[in-house]
């Protein structure tokens, strides 16, 4: 149950936390939007609203944030808008209103290029590796806006996901579902981001490799870099979850801590299976 499958990840550093998010699971009226920490979230789309090109809104004045050092997780039912959610924060989007906050900047008029450099690390929930490339190729790519040496960069994406190093000459198409997910997480993290951003790197595999990424994930946040990440699996996500965000039809439904949602007899009756 809560908490024990995968312990504390031990920050207790509150200094970097938001002592005033840590109420109960707050419900949010629709239109309205979680509020950022004071000195604000390492990463936040807030309040955002837009669609794909001239289409219908999709995202009505959404707010997802991640704090230095923490995992921040979104759930909610399919067609919630969670991926439109990520692609707004990475500039696959444009907003008619809200912006995106990177460490205190405001880059919502940048392109997902110039994101990356800025630090942000994104792995797409579709076409997230090039299946007809060597998995090392698939790094490669990865590392594509830095100039310098990133052997040692690969090295640990390699210390991280072994079976990648066993692999790393085969066409990354032939790995497995759970394999594949490493490939994707490991090209993002060959531009050493300052945030990584995840849509549902747990998508299609069995729940024991399902368990091996969550590791793996919790590994990459004890290095410090934050994660905000969409989840499938609700529960097992918001258990390893600073932060939570629940969206429903495009808005925020619920945020609060994972313990809280978890908590929550809303959230368990609606969207956790009770
Ligand atoms: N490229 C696109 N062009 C137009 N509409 C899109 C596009 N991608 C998604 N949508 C629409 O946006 C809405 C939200 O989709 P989105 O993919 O963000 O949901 P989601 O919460 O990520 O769902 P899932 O859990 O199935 O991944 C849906 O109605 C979908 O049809
Ligand atoms: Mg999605």
């Amino acid at each position: 149950m809560s908490g024990e499958t995968y312990g504390d990840r031990g920050n207790k550093d509150r200094s970097i936390t938001n002592p005033a998010g840590m109420g109960t699971a707050m419900p949010v009226k629709p239109g309205g939007h979680a509020h950022p920490a004071p000195g604000g979230p390492f990463l936040i789309g807030e309040a955002m609203t837009g669609g794909y090109g001239k289409g219908a809104d999709i995202l009505h004045g959404c707010t997802i944030a991640v704090e230095r050092g923490e995992i921040a997780v979104i759930v909610g039912p399919n067609g919630a808008g969670k991926s439109t959610a990520m692609k707004a924060v990475f500039g696959m989007l444009d907003l008619r209103s809200g912006s995106v906050r990177l460490d205190g900047e405001d880059i919502t008029a940048l392109s997902p290029q110039d994101r990356v450099k800025r630090g942000m690390g994104f792995v797409p929930q579709v076409r997230n590796i090039f299946p007809s490339m060597t998995v090392e190729e698939n790094l490669e790519m990865g590392a594509f806006i830095r100039k310098d040496d990133f052997r040692q960069t690969m090295e640990q994406v390699y210390t991280l996901f072994p079976i990648l190093r066993d692999k790393r000459k085969q066409a990354a198409g032939e790995l497995s579902g759970g394999q594949r997910q490493q490939v994707a997480v490991g090209r993002a993290l060959m531009t050493r981001p300052k945030v990584l951003m995840l849509d549902e790197p747990t998508a299609g595999v069995s729940p024991i490799v399902m368990d091996e990424l969550f590791d793996r994930i919790l590994e990459v946040a004890r290095t410090g870099i934050p994660i905000l990440m969409v989840e499938q699996n609700a529960r097992q996500a918001l258990e390893i979850a600073d932060k939570g965000y629940v969206l429903v039809q495009g808005g925020n439904a619920f945020t609060g801590t994972g313990k809280e949602l978890l908590a929550d007899p809303d959230v368990r009756r609606s969207f956790l299976g009770g």
